[in-house]
């Protein structure tokens, strides 16, 4: 049994100049708001901090989830857990105490999700899984939006899904990166249920009718 489908625009793939215009185009059809952290070190390319963060979720009605791509991920919580996204999500490859930063989350109150690059296997979640909120599995390389899916992934997905199936039923696997009306139906099929979508979100004429498709299955093979 998967959990239902979540749709999360990320605003990485939004205009940053008009960001708050950006979000309200999508805001009434997605489930949640994905906001990516990148520190220049963990991936090669810097997008915006805590202060951001901040000042939107004064704006924001929805609830979201602040994605770690930062080295040293437990310097970062305390700052970001004070401003109260649902979810905080950190890499394991950057995570030396995977299980403590994931109890320092949840004493927040907070959801706590771990993110796995193309090339990390599902295997180093074992010790930790049964207490995740969510797994977010990486579907580019992380850095940058606007990549495509990268299939070798599909079966990581798989697996996920299948432990989740035994040992953690109400896990949500996000997939992020390259996801868009085509790429939707294979994730699906694999397992994914929370839908990261940058440029597929931001850059649809009507976001509206893409999320809808992608709800109703549409193109989903
Ligand atoms: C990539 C980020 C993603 C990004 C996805 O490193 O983690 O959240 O916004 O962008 P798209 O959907 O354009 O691939
Ligand atoms: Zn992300």
């Amino acid at each position: 049994m998967t959990p239902g489908i979540k749709i999360a625009p990320s605003i990485l793939g939004a205009d940053f100049g008009g960001l708050m215009a950006d979000i309200k185009r999508v805001e009434q059809f997605s489930d949640f708001l994905h906001m990516d952290i990148m520190d220049g070190h963990f991936v090669p390319n810097i997008s915006f901090g805590p202060g951001v963060v901040r000042s939107l979720k004064d704006r924001i009605s929805l609830p979201f989830d602040v994605h770690l791509m930062v080295d040293r991920p437990q310097d970062w919580i305390d700052e970001f857990a004070e401003i109260g996204p649902d979810w905080i999500v950190f890499h394991m490859e950057a995570a030396v105490h995977a299980d403590r930063l994931v109890d320092s989350i949840h004493q927040k109150g907070i959801k706590a999700g771990i993110a796995l690059n193309p090339a990390t296997p599902e295997a180093v979640l074992e010790y930790v899984f049964s207490k995740l909120d969510m797994v977010l599995v990486m579907t580019v390389n992380p850095g940058f939006g606007g990549q495509s899916l990268i299939t070798g992934v599909l079966p990581k997905i798989r697996a996920i899904r299948e432990k989740a199936n035994k040992l953690n039923p109400d896990l949500d696997i996000a997939v992020d990166g390259g996801i868009n009306e085509k790429t939707a139906a294979t994730v699906v099929d694999a397992g994914a249920n929370v839908l990261i979508m940058g440029s597929a979100a931001f850059k649809a004429k009507d976001p509206g009718v893409l999320i809808q498709n992608i709800r109703a299955n549409k193109n989903m093979a």
